[in-house]
Parts: structure tokens; C-alpha cells; sequence
């Protein structure tokens, strides 16, 4: 395929987004991990699997770097997840040293690459990617939002008892306890849910999408959510790979936008082949907006707490 995309980390979400990047044949994929074995073995399974599924995809598996040169876009899914009691930002300073590590073989051979940050706790890691590699900002892009706002999405139309693809959701901010899920810019066909449901209902709705992660790290017990967040990267990675010009909320770096500056934060950006092209700027209620800026502050601790660990 005249697509190329590196996926860092082949464990749960980075295999997972591996398969679906080829069995959509959106691209050919190189599947890196640290650890000798499983990315040549997962690799190889999807490939057998590809008689079935019938695609021409190519996907490799691998622990070095060289084979990833040239590709158009990088997901970076390295890193350790959550357990059962821990938050997204006890993971910072073992997962900074990996994004650092891996940053830097990332860029040296994929110089135009754009760059899909997964690993948590998210936004501090694009400063850390972003930092590390060097690109211009619109080229370092954070998957949080589209995983978030789905959630609300699933919880809206499991509440209405309508089809999920009526939905649509819009949630900001950082990807932890204080992002801001917008119910105002979230409708079914065209109608705000602020028409549909109750006022106490959404309340209920978007408690459960700020904690959504952490209810099925409960049920997992031994790590977390994969098969939404993997769809949500390659969500992101199709609208880069097609120029599609799709307005995504993704974690984006941030320069007086929102009166928020020189931080990474989940907002409403279009995504084409040159990565964010645009960052929108919604209009947004004082309460939403210092929720917004409340969000922003926790990720400048998590920022805070990268400088220290330099
Ligand atoms: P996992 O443990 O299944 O996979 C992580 C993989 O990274 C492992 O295979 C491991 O060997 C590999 N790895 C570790 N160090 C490496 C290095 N230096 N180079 C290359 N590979 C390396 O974890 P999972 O569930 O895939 O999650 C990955 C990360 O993504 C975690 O930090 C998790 O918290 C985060 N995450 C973020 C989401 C978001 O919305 N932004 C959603 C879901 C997960
Ligand atoms: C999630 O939201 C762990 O960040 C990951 O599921």
C-alpha cells in the first residue's frame, strides 16, 4: 500500500490498532515492542489472518527502528497501563523515560512522521513526545477526546435507546478525572441532549464518561480499556492518512487558544495530512470554560512534575 504506519507498542492497544488498520487496508503497518517476540508473533498471526479477512495489507513485526523509516503517521502506544486503584498520573515517571526513549528512534527515522500519543497519563506525554522530537506542533497529537466524547456517545444512545451513529459528543480538557464532557454540543440528529434528557440524568451521564476508564479498569483487574481506545487512534490516523479535514477533539498544543498557552489539552481540531490544521474555538459558557481552565491546571502539575523528574 503507498501507506505507511508505525504502531510503538503491541500490547492490548497497539495490536489491537495494528488489526484494525489492516483489515480496514487503510495502510501497511510495522508493529514495534521492546519485548523480543511478540511483535513478530502478533504480526505473523494478523498476517495469516489477512487470507480470511481479505486484505493486501502488510503488516511486520519488530524491535528495532529501521524498519519504521518513512512512515506518515506514528501511534505510540508504549508504556505501562493502569491497575485496579492507581491513576493515569501514577504512571508518569516510568512512561515519561519510555516516550522519551521511544521519541527519539521515532523521529530519527521518521523525520515527517505525524505523531498519535496514547500512553497515559496522555497530555503530559505529548509534552513529552513534542519536547523529545522536536516536530512542529501540529505534528504531535494527543488520543484522548475521541475515546472520551465515544463514551458519552455510547452512554447517550444506551439512555435514549437510539443508534449509536445518531449520536455525537464533544468532551475537552485533559484526559483524567477533570476533563469537560459539553452537553450543550452534544445532540441526536441535530437535537442537544440538553432537549432529551433530564438535567440530573446528564449529570449522571457525564460523571460516568469522566470515570469511564476507571469502571472498566475495574472489571479488568489487570489493565485497561483497548478496543475503544485502539479504534479511536485509528479514527484519528484515517482522517490524517485521507486529508479528510475531520473535526476531532484531540489533545493539542496550545498557544493563547482558549487563553490557555504552551500546554497540551483535549479541544476541537481538524485533522488532515499535515496532523492539526486547525485548532476550533467553540464559544463556551463561564462555567464551561473555567472547567475548561480547571482541566488546564491539572495537567500544568502533571507538567510540573516532568520538570522535576529531568
Ligand atoms: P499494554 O501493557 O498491553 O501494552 C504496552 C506495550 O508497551 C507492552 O507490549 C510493552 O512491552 C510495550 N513497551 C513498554 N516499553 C516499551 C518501549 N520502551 N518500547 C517499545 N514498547 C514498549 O498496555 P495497553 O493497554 O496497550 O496501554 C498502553 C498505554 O496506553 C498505557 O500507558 C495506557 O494507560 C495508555 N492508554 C491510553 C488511553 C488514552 O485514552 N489515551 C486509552 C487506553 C490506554
Ligand atoms: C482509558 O481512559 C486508561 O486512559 C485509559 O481507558
Amino acid at each position: 500500500m503507498d501507506k505507511k504506519v508505525t504502531v510503538v507498542g503491541a500490547g492490548n492497544v497497539g495490536a489491537t490498532a495494528a488489526q484494525r488498520l489492516v483489515e480496514k487496508a487503510l495502510c501497511d503497518v510495522v508493529l514495534v515492542d521492546i519485548v523480543e517476540g511478540v511483535p513478530q508473533g502478533k504480526a505473523l498471526d494478523l498476517t495469516q489472518a489477512a487470507a480470511i479477512e481479505k486484505h493486501d495489507a502488510k503488516i511486520i513485526g519488530t524491535n528495532s527502528y529501521e524498519e519504521t523509516a518513512d512512515s506518515d503517521v506514528v501511534i505510540i502506544t508504549a508504556g505501562i497501563p493502569r491497575k485496579p486503584g492507581m491513576s493515569r498520573d501514577d504512571l508518569i515517571s516510568t512512561n515519561a523515560g519510555i516516550m522519551k526513549n521511544v521519541t527519539t528512534q521515532v523521529a530519527k527515522y521518521s523525520p515527517n512522521a505525524v505523531l498519535i500519543i496514547v500512553s497515559n497519563p496522555l497530555d503530559a506525554m505529548c509534552h513529552v513526545a513534542f519536547e523529545t522530537s522536536g516536530f512542529p506542533k501540529n505534528r504531535v497529537i494527543g488520543m484522548a477526546g475521541v475515546l472520551d466524547s465515544a463514551r458519552f456517545r455510547a452512554f447517550i444512545a444506551m439512555e435514549l435507546n437510539v443508534s449509536i451513529e445518531n449520536t455525537h459528543a464533544f468532551v475537552l480538557g485533559g484526559h483524567g478525572d477533570t476533563m469537560v464532557p459539553l452537553p450543550r454540543y452534544s445532540t441526536v440528529s441535530g437535537i442537544p441532549i440538553t432537549e432529551l434528557i433530564s438535567p440530573e440524568r446528564i449529570d449522571a451521564l457525564v460523571d460516568r464518561t469522566a470515570n469511564g476508564g476507571a469502571e472498566i479498569v475495574a472489571f479488568l483487574k489487570t489493565g485497561s480499556a483497548f478496543y475503544a481506545p485502539a479504534s479511536s487512534a485509528v479514527e484519528m490516523t484515517k482522517a490524517i492518512l485521507y486529508d479528510k479535514k475531520q473535526i476531532l477533539p484531540c489533545a493539542a498544543y496550545l498557544q493563547g487558544e482558549y487563553g490557555i498557552n504552551d500546554l497540551f489539552i483535549g479541544v476541537p481540531v481538524k485533522l488532515g495530512k499535515g496532523g492539526v490544521e486547525e485548532i476550533i474555538e467553540i464559544k463556551l459558557t463561564d462555567d464551561e470554560m473555567a472547567r475548561l481552565k480547571k482541566s488546564a491546571a491539572a495537567v500544568e502539575e502533571l507538567k510540573a512534575v516532568l520538570a522535576k523528574l529531568k
